[in-house]
């Protein structure tokens, strides 16, 4: 699949261009950064590659990862591991956190039960060495651009990794949870819905759910898992600023392959949540 949506050359007359129009105009127009960030990766290791394959025909300059990468899936050592190789920033995700201090649940929900049974299936595969790398992760991780502006990533908002922003937050709460930080551009995941959202002078982007995309019916409930992986790339170029969503399609044989073969419990509902 090719781009979902490529928005907003922002020329001369963005907000941000007027704060920062004392710097040299080629300084500022002569460079360029391409960031691919993705967030959600959930111990999907076929997602992971997926996403890494198309992200390698684009001469990014630099990748981000927004967290929640080895919880809820069949591969979570092995997830860690192609992250660690990457040498990028990771956010700390709150599915990160848990795999730092499980807390099973002990509630009747059965749905609640069986993640809850995976993600501490996933917890007893990491190694020392994938712990460490866990333990390095940040509440925030920000990245200058070539200009006088950032981004800004996190998990859920730039206070905690369980708040969720999505489009239809309101104004008001979206004010709280965003109050007292600035960036030209503010991402995070949580949500494993993409989106882009106008924040002040600031644009939103959530990249989506490498590993665990999904459906939501109109009460807010998932469906279901979506068959391709997903992430953005945010471009800042000759004084303008795009942003790609991008989604991979998954290969679903060597995806239902890696978690049959895993000893993941739960593994044949898990297949069963992708419909496709
Ligand atoms: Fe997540």
């Amino acid at each position: 699949m090719g781009d979902l949506r490529c928005i907003n050359a922002f020329g001369p007359g963005f907000p941000g261009h007027l704060r920062h129009s004392q710097r040299s105009t080629s300084v500022r127009l002569g460079l360029k950064m391409r960031i691919a960030i993705f967030s959600d990766v959930h111990a999907n290791l076929v997602a992971l590659e997926a996403i890494l394959a198309d992200i390698r025909q684009r001469a990014v300059d630099q990748m981000v990862c927004l967290g929640d990468v080895a919880a809820s899936g069949p591969q979570p050592h092995e997830t860690i591991q192609r992250l660690i190789g990457l040498q990028i920033p990771v956010v700390m995700g709150n599915a990160d956190a848990w795999l730092l201090e499980p807390q099973p649940y002990s509630g009747e929900n059965a749905l609640y039960q069986k993640v809850s049974e995976i993600d501490s299936w996933c917890a007893n595969q990491l190694t020392e060495e994938d712990f460490k790398f866990l333990r390095t992760f940040q509440a925030t991780v920000e990245i200058p651009l070539p200009m006088e502006g950032s981004l800004l990533c996190y998990h859920g908002s730039p206070y905690s990794n369980t708040d969720v922003i999505t489009a239809g937050t309101p104004d008001d709460d979206l004010e709280s949870l965003l109050s007292g930080f600035q960036a030209l551009v503010m991402s995070g995941g949580h949500t494993h819905v993409q989106m882009l959202r106008r924040y002040r002078e600031s644009i939103l982007v959530n990249p989506g759910s490498v590993g665990l995309g999904y459906e939501l019916e109109k009460s807010g409930e998932k469906s279901h898992n979506v068959p391709w992986a997903e992430y953005a790339i945010l471009d800042w170029a000759a004084g303008s600023l795009s942003v790609t969503f991008r989604r991979v399609p998954l290969d679903l044989t060597m995806f239902r392959q890696a978690a049959l073969q895993s000893g993941m419990p739960h593994t044949t509902w898990w297949v069963g949540e992708w419909c496709a």
